[in-house]
């Protein structure tokens, strides 16, 4: 076995049948959706399938005067600037976000900031939770948007959605979620967690790069970023891509498919590699495991070592994984994530992030696991002498 893939939150191979759909729609259905001839016809008929066929294993309802809405973007980054610039964009008034959000969220709250909009952040738990009970101490008139993460990208957290979305209708602030590291893991319902907007990216759960999704339900107001033509309501001009919303619709009816099965056996191996380090390296520090996490996310601390040190030489030893999101990989900087957390100082600067996929099998996680103690052993070897905090006793991780 050469290389294992543990890096599955920062990008997932595309399927297969993905891929062949998405060159048939090349070959077959090149025409602009906005055309009126035949061909034009064609493309956008197959385009609204697959954005109705989205919408529905989303929980939203399009169509009509009162139906939701899917806006395609070009991605998970691009569909959080819409919604943190865009939502209720006429109304003037702060932004509420949480402190572990993607930096697409987090450094465009602070663009608006710069820009005179004041910006509220929350607080989390020492598993990087939102207590909902807080917000009510920011949820006011002038509030024009609360924004918080359905799933950590870092630790995989799940924040408690439902009983935020409640204070926010109370207080009649919309909502917006980035869903992106949930949507195709864990069955989302856009209707029932009751959120304004929510974000999804193509590329997270085996579907193509370059697209991605922003739903909205029919009472929330969005101002565009971009101007140009009638497209999408004008909320996101420009052609649409049709062959890649196929292939998001298509990674999409897969992962629906096997999504029960899909859920109990990625869980089972991140459990599995888990429990497995915590043998032999019993000071290893779980992030998040006090909560509710996604299925495929670990993200752990070896406490004494370097993370990019730890993260180099796990990838000569094949093994690809990362220090947390793609954006902040190869930087310097601690986590937002665990620092807002209050990790110790030697749980940030040793912490690593392995994530599965559906694609992953019970074999390499097996051999990653003794890859991954070989290599620490190694490095612990020859690493000077730091002052390790004492970890946390091991949390029981929750079921979902
Ligand atoms: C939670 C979260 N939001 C947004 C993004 C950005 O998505 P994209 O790469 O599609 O722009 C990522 C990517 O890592 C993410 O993990």
């Amino acid at each position: 076995m050469d290389s294992i893939y543990l890096d599955n939150n920062a990008t997932t191979p595309m399927l297969p049948e993905v891929a062949s759909a998405i060159a048939d729609c090349h070959a077959r259905l090149y025409a602009n959706p906005a055309s009126q001839h035949q061909s034009g016809r064609r493309s956008r008929q197959v385009l609204d399938e697959a954005r109705e066929g989205i919408a529905e294993i989303l929980g939203a309802h399009l169509g009509g005067k009162c139906g939701d809405r899917l806006v395609f973007t070009s991605g998970g980054t691009e569909s959080n600037n819409l919604a943190i610039r865009g939502l209720n964009g006429s109304r003037a008034g702060q932004i509420v976000i949480s402190p572990v959000e993607h930096p697409s969220i987090s450094a465009t709250a602070n663009e608006c900031a710069r820009q005179g909009c004041p910006v509220s952040r929350l607080t989390v738990d020492k598993n990087g939770r939102v207590d909902p009970v807080q917000l009510d101490e920011f949820l006011s008139r002038t509030t024009r948007l609360v924004s918080v993460t359905a799933a950590n990208h870092e630790t995989g957290v799940l924040q408690p959605l439902p009983e935020i979305a409640a204070r926010c209708h109370t207080a009649g602030v919309p909502l917006h979620t980035d869903a992106v590291q949930r949507v195709g893991k864990l069955p989302t319902d856009f209707g029932r967690l009751g959120v304004a907007a929510l974000s999804v990216s193509g590329h997270k759960f085996h579907g193509p790069v370059g697209i991605g999704a922003l739903l909205l339900r029919h009472d929330v107001k969005l101002l565009p970023l971009v101007h140009g033509g009638s497209q999408q309501l004008r909320l996101r001009p420009g052609t649409e891509p049709v062959a890649l919303a196929v292939g998001m619709f298509r990674a999409l009816q897969v992962w629906q498919q096997n999504a029960e099965q899909h859920l109990d056996r990625v869980t089972r191996l991140r459990d599995r590699l888990e429990a497995a380090l915590v043998r032999e390296i019993p000071e290893l520090v779980i992030n998040g495991s006090g909560a509710l996490r996604l299925p495929q996310t670990s993200n752990m601390a070896f406490p004494g070592l370097d993370r990019q040190a730890v993260v180099m030489a796990l990838d000569l030893a094949g093994i690809a994984c990362s220090t947390g999101s793609a954006c902040a990989s190869g930087s310097r900087q601690p986590s937002a994530t665990l620092q807002a957390m209050q990790s110790s100082q030697s749980i940030i600067d040793g912490s690593v992030r392995f994530s599965l996929s559906g694609l992953s099998t019970e074999a390499e996680i097996d051999e990653a696991a003794t890859r991954i103690v070989k290599v620490f052993k190694k490095l612990r070897s020859i690493a000077p002498a730091r002052k390790t905090a004492s970890p946390p006793p091991h949390e029981p991780p929750e079921s979902l």
